[in-house]
């Protein structure tokens, strides 16, 4: 006897609903797309439990008839595509005709609903499935749709859910997307009848992420712009310096849709990499407009993944839009300052006194400390590698220059600062003063410098009088013979010097505060333990920042007036000074106003 049955209708729908409806938040998203689709500019959302005890979502948008009621709730009933020519031009967010089929069938649902050119409006109730006749009942023009006891007949179903909380969350979470791919739109989310989120249409897309995230964040993006080959891009992004733990807070969006593509965030990655440390990840929000017939939505039942057809184009387009003003933005780290928990507010003469006393002081300071002169030394190429490997020896006939082998540029320039625990450089701008990490603002100049010069040909080198030797493992040497290529890249020639040593003979000039042996034992190692994992590109990555931190002042260094001075002048030739490579500020910068601020004058 056959084995095989047809399933009933109902329980088709069961089974789309288990793709389509995980959770409360499903329905809540389902029922605002199919809004946005209706032409509603007006949307509320309630819920109670979490969503587990009721969602309901209400519009101005065109409404059904009485015929069209009836028909909206049968399993691929759908009015947004008709033919298989549509598929491939799809502009609504819905076109399954999947989502309000599932939800009837697994939950209590009433759908009240008036067009606009009609007098009534019609109410429909379906009971997981059970649909009862269609009625004529009075209503505003538009749509509401209850949805009640999610998987209260399914009770597997419905032990999964979360705490009303957790799933509140995730309502929040869907909502949200909704919102920022629509900013055009009055929204409103009501958990158990208080309003949680009103966002009025008309405001800006930064008012609406202060009111959806914070001020904090939206405070802390800047946005970029590009329009190249039918794809137009927009996008928020946030400072290096403003990262998180996760990559919870990067929004993509493709023609109002939120969709996850692994290829985009990829493309997010690499354009952040030289400026964030590992495992940070930004908060990006990218916005992306392309032709409807240039991807394909029908290949995930909730729609969140699409498949581009020219995947290459959207992730470079992408990596090169926003690389571009990653490195061309100031990413200096504003200052923040503590706030001085006042107990007692201080007459305003005490705190206009207090804050005059400070002022002077600074000013008494910045005068002790008068500005260098403009040295004419700038420019000057350093003492060959051997000859000078003490940055802190300010006795030197020679004037060091900080960054290894290159010449920095010759500018006019005259800064106040001043060396400050042999650690930090203050220096007075126009519009306050910065505080600099000498050892990490070093680390980011060297390791600018010796990626622009290796990737137009190979660092320059210089024969050492004494060639260094050093001993190597069998491991060791393979990772040597592995990578000759990435050796003769930096300028390192080794010859063998022994049964089982090498010499040193050549070594990079950039390099020249560094040991020659104890570095290229140093990257033989890295090499042995990262050349597998990683990309050529990864791993030249952190040859540099390895080779950059090593040259580097260190902290604790003394330096000469004249070595700030070069130092200075080379982080304002330098591209993102603001981070050292691994990420972590080089700069804090303090505006006059900030101190104001704190010092109560304004
Ligand atoms: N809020 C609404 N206002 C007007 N029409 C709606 C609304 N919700 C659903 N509909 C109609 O019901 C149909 C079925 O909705 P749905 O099951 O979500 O499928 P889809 O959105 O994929 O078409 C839609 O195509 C639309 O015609
Ligand atoms: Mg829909």
């Amino acid at each position: 006897m056959g084995q095989i049955v047809v399933l009933d209708q109902n329980m088709v729908n069961m089974i789309a609903a288990g793709e389509v409806i995980e959770r409360p938040a499903s329905v809540v998203k389902e029922l605002m797309e199919n809004s946005i689709d209706a032409g509603a500019t007006k949307i509320t959302v309630s819920a109670e439990d979490g969503g587990r005890k009721l969602m309901s979502v209400t519009d101005n948008g065109c409404g059904m008839d009485a015929e069209d009621l009836a028909a909206a709730f049968e399993p691929h009933a759908t009015s947004k595509v008709k033919t298989s020519e549509d598929l491939h031009n799809i502009s609504t967010l819905g076109f399954r005709g999947e989502a309000l089929a599932s939800i009837a069938s697994v939950a209590q649902t009433k759908a009240v609903s008036r067009t606009k050119d009609s007098l009534t409006g019609n109410c429909v109730e379906i009971d997981c499935g059970d649909k009862a006749v269609t009625a004529p009942c009075s209503a505003d023009y538009g749509s509401t749709i209850q949805v009640r006891d999610l998987f209260y007949k399914l009770p597997a179903r419905r032990k999964f859910l979360k705490t009303a909380n957790t799933e509140m969350t995730h309502i929040i979470e869907h909502f949200t997307r909704i919102a920022m791919a629509n900013d055009g739109l009055d929204l409103t989310l009501i958990h158990n009848g208080r309003e949680l989120y009103r966002l009025p249409a008309g405001r800006s897309l930064r008012q609406r992420i202060a009111q959806l995230f914070s001020s904090e964040i939206e405070e802390n993006l800047i946005e970029v712009e590009n329009n190249e080959k039918n794809l137009h891009l927009l996008a928020l992004l946030g400072r290096p310096g403003f990262s998180k733990t996760s990559s919870k807070f990067q929004y993509v969006f493709l023609n109002g849709r939120f969709i996850r593509d692994k290829f985009i965030s990829h493309a997010i990655k690499e354009a952040y990499r030289p400026s964030l440390e590992q495992n940070r990840f930004p908060v990006v929000f990218l916005f992306i407009q392309m032709p409807y017939d240039n991807y394909d939505v029908n290949v995930h039942p909730t729609k969140i993944e699409v498949r581009f057809y020219n995947t290459n184009l959207v992730h470079s387009q992408i990596l090169a839009a926003l690389r571009e003003k990653i490195l061309s933005a100031d990413f200096e780290t504003p200052a923040k300052l503590p706030a001085i928990p006042i107990k007692e507010q201080p007459s305003k003469s005490t705190a206009t006194y207090r804050s005059q006393k400070i002022a002077d002081a600074m000013a008494e300071f910045f005068k002790k400390h008068k500005p260098v002169q403009t040295q004419q030394q700038l420019g000057l190429r350093p003492a060959p590698a051997v000859a000078k490997r003490d940055l802190a020896d300010e006795k030197t006939t020679q004037p060091a220059s900080l960054a290894g082998g290159y010449a920095i540029p010759d500018t006019q320039y005259e800064k106040k600062f001043l060396q400050i625990h042999d650690s930090f450089i203050v220096a007075q701008t126009d519009d306050g003063f910065v505080i600099f990490d000498q050892h990490a603002l070093h680390e980011r100049i060297i390791y600018e410098d010796l990626r622009r010069r290796i990737h137009k040909s190979r660092l320059e080198s210089q024969k050492l009088l004494v060639p260094e030797s050093f001993e190597l493992t069998d491991a060791q040497a393979d990772a040597l013979k592995n990578n000759a290529e990435l050796l003769e890249k930096l300028g390192i020639e080794l010859a063998p010097f022994g049964p089982k040593t090498m010499a040193v003979q050549a070594f990079p000039t950039m390099l020249a505060k560094v040991s020659p042996a104890d570095f290229t034992l140093d990257l033989i190692d890295l090499l042995a333990d990262k050349a597998a994992e990683l990309d050529a590109e990864r791993l030249l990555d952190q040859v540099l920042n390895m080779a950059a931190c090593k040259a580097a002042i260190k902290a604790g260094q003394k330096l000469s007036d004249s070595e700030i001075q070069q130092l200075l002048t080379a982080a304002d030739a330098t591209e993102l000074s603001g981070r050292c490579p691994h990420g972590r500020p080089t700069t804090i910068k303090f505006s006059t106003s900030d101190l104001e601020k704190q010092f109560k004058r304004t």
